[in-house]
């Protein structure tokens, strides 16, 4: 009997053991440094993703490319994520542009915005979405006037967060880049 339970218990252990949470398995294959293939030996774990890299030095890049971003000084994933969705709510509350999104689904509109501003504002992934004139070309009558609209209302929503303002000077500058393409105004040489 004693013995059965010995053997219980330690296969017990091994089970536990096994189960035990691993490292994630990179996703990428390809280095987002130098665009070649990766060594999959080579990581590095940012927000519980982990990343790899063709050689020791894109790691290094891309470690230090996250530490100097507004991204992760305005606090990473979190921050952006809930600064989205205060945002949408000033964009719907405001009759200078909330006609623009009454057939919009809002879920969508709102994991999209996430996505572009948090790699816009040097996020760990790349933005894959529509590009900004594509998905703006067909609302009527888009002018300066909604697109300064929408940018007080990010600059307002980063205000109430307390953010930094040189930060939010600096995010501002980013989004402000994007009128061009958000107006479908010819690209400037
Ligand atoms: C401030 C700069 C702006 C940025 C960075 C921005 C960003 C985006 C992004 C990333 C998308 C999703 C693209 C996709 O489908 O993959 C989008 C869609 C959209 N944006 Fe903007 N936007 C800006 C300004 C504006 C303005 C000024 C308006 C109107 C007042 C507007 C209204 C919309 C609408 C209605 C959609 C959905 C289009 C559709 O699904 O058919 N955006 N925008």
């Amino acid at each position: 009997m004693k013995k059965l339970v010995l053997l219980f218990s330690v296969s017990l252990c091994l089970t536990t053991f096994a189960a035990e949470p691993s490292i994630p398995k990179p996703l990428n294959t390809t280095c987002p440094i130098t665009g070649k293939a990766v060594n999959p030996a080579i990581t590095f774990i940012y927000e519980d993703q982990t990343f790899a890299f063709a050689d020791e030095a894109s790691r290094q890049k891309f470690e230090a490319d996250r530490a100097a971003s507004i991204y992760q000084k305005l606090g990473g994933k979190a921050a952006l994520d809930a600064a989205v969705e205060l945002f949408y709510v000033k964009v719907l509350a405001d009759k200078r542009v909330n006609h623009y999104f009454a057939d919009i689904s809002m879920a969508k509109q709102k994991r999209k915005q996430k996505e572009f501003l948090s790699a816009a504002l040097g996020g760990p992934n790349p933005y894959v979405g529509k590009d900004l004139r594509t998905a703006h070309a067909d609302l009527d009558g888009l002018n300066d006037s909604h697109f300064d609209a929408i940018a007080e209302h990010l600059q307002a929503t980063l205000q109430e967060l307390k953010v930094d303002s040189t930060l939010i000077a600096q995010a501002m500058a980013i989004v402000g880049s994007t009128r061009d393409a958000v107006l479908n105004r010819p690209v400037k040489h």
